[in-house]
């Protein structure tokens, strides 16, 4: 089936068409087009990711990545047909606050009959609550259009299962999940360890107890003078470290809070104030200190995360290993991990570019959501809203 799928949870405006097969037991999904668009630019002379900025982006950008997505798709149609009036009613309910994109999208839809997307999905949280409606209200309409099931994916779940993408026919591997699988979650927002005892049973077991590792990496990039996004930036400046100096060397050693604390849980914020600390005690932040100061602040987030991250496999005997979030890019961090792999179980890890937010992973969820009896009816959306505290 092809699912088209939304996401605008943060910074990143993007729609995707997966082909998706195989069910719970052989699941297989195929790219038939994904479009994405970045505001990092945008956001970068803030530091950080402005809210109702990213949803003026959001709300400009949604329909001109749709048209591209479906003409990627080759699923544009150029025969009209006429959206009833009561639907359009419906359609401008929804879209009460943007009745310019309500005006547009109609036009675009009733140019373009019979599009054949089986599903749509969109992340209903967590992230940003007014970028998150942008997405969600524009999904509804497309459903509502087109009549097809409605399905909310959580941006978290979308996370989870992005390395499926691998098992795609062209890659020519098939990467599968055995239960009970272990999910490490490393987003901007989140770090958790997440017990996966089935398809969408989740339970998360282990949580950072304040900051998120990704939002740790941003803070320490913002101390130490570097732009925004900062996990990228760290991770290139520990890399420089790493190639031109001899290691183990840490002139500036900081903390592993909770390494050996008896739960599955993270603390990140005093690693953070640790950086800190550290770079108020020096007079002159050359760019050989900074580099150093990263590579120790990388070497203590891995070694927590590895360590509580082979507790838990223990603990729950692990079959799978899956990791998911943007912080899931970094290459320190998926060598270190990758290299677990074992006869006793795998690690699944998502391609670079579907480890930051995409829309192909809310499909790639949203299938499952499916083939579990998930989806919703397009005509009965009205209530459904964004949340930005979702949990798994
Ligand atoms: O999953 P994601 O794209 O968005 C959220 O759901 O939050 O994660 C974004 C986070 C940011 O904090 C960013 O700095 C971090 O992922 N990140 C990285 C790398 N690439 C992105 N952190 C460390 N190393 C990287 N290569
Ligand atoms: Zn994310």
């Amino acid at each position: 089936m092809k699912i088209l799928s939304i996401e605008t949870s943060c910074d990143e405006t993007a729609i995707s068409i997966i082909e998706a097969k195989g069910g719970f037991k052989n699941p297989q999904f195929k790219i038939v087009a994904n479009t994405l668009i970045s505001q990092i630019n945008i956001h970068k002379k803030y530091g950080g990711v402005f809210p109702a900025l990213a949803k003026r982006e959001h709300t400009k950008n949604l329909l001109p990545i749709l048209k591209t997505t479906l003409k990627k798709a080759v699923l544009t149609s150029n025969s009209k047909f006429q959206i009833s009036k009561e639907k359009q009613k419906k359609v401008f309910k929804i879209l009460e606050r943007e009745p310019e994109l309500a005006e547009k999208l109609i036009k675009f839809l009733e140019e373009n009959k019979n599009i054949k997307v089986d599903a749509v999905a969109v992340t209903q949280g967590p992230g940003l609550e007014p970028a998150l409606w942008t997405g969600l209200n524009f999904a509804k309409v497309l459903a509502l259009v087109w009549n097809k099931p409605f399905i909310l994916v959580n941006h978290m779940e979308g996370h989870l299962v992005a390395s499926l993408l691998k098992s795609s026919e062209e890659s020519g591997k098939v990467e599968t999940v055995k239960f009970p699988a272990l999910g490490l979650l490393l987003s901007g927002g989140h770090t958790e360890l997440v017990l996966m005892s089935d398809w969408m049973k989740y339970k998360t077991v282990g949580q950072t107890r304040d900051d998120a590792v990704g939002e740790a990496y941003d803070k320490v990039a913002r101390m130490l003078g570097l732009p925004y996004p900062g996990g990228p930036e760290v991770a290139n400046l520990s890399e420089v470290f790493s190639t031109n100096y001899s290691l183990p060397t840490t002139n500036y050693p900081l903390p592993r809070p909770m390494i050996n604390s008896d739960d599955l849980d993270f603390s990140f914020s005093g690693l953070k104030t640790a950086v800190l600390y550290t770079v108020k005690n020096i007079p002159k932040l050359t760019s050989k200190i900074k580099q150093e100061i990263c590579f120790e602040f990388e070497e203590a987030v891995i070694e927590v995360l590895l360590k509580k991250t082979l507790k838990a496999i223990k603990k729950y005997k692990t079959k799978t290993l899956i990791i998911g979030g943007g912080v899931s890019a970094n290459k320190r961090i998926r060598k270190i991990f990758k290299d677990l792999e074992s006869n006793e179980f795998n690690v699944l890890i998502p391609e670079i570019e579907h480890s930051t937010d995409n829309a192909v992973m809310i499909g790639i969820a949203g299938y499952f959501r499916f083939l579990g009896g998930k989806a919703l009816d397009p005509n009965k959306t009205s209530r459904i809203k964004a949340n930005g505290n979702l949990r798994l």
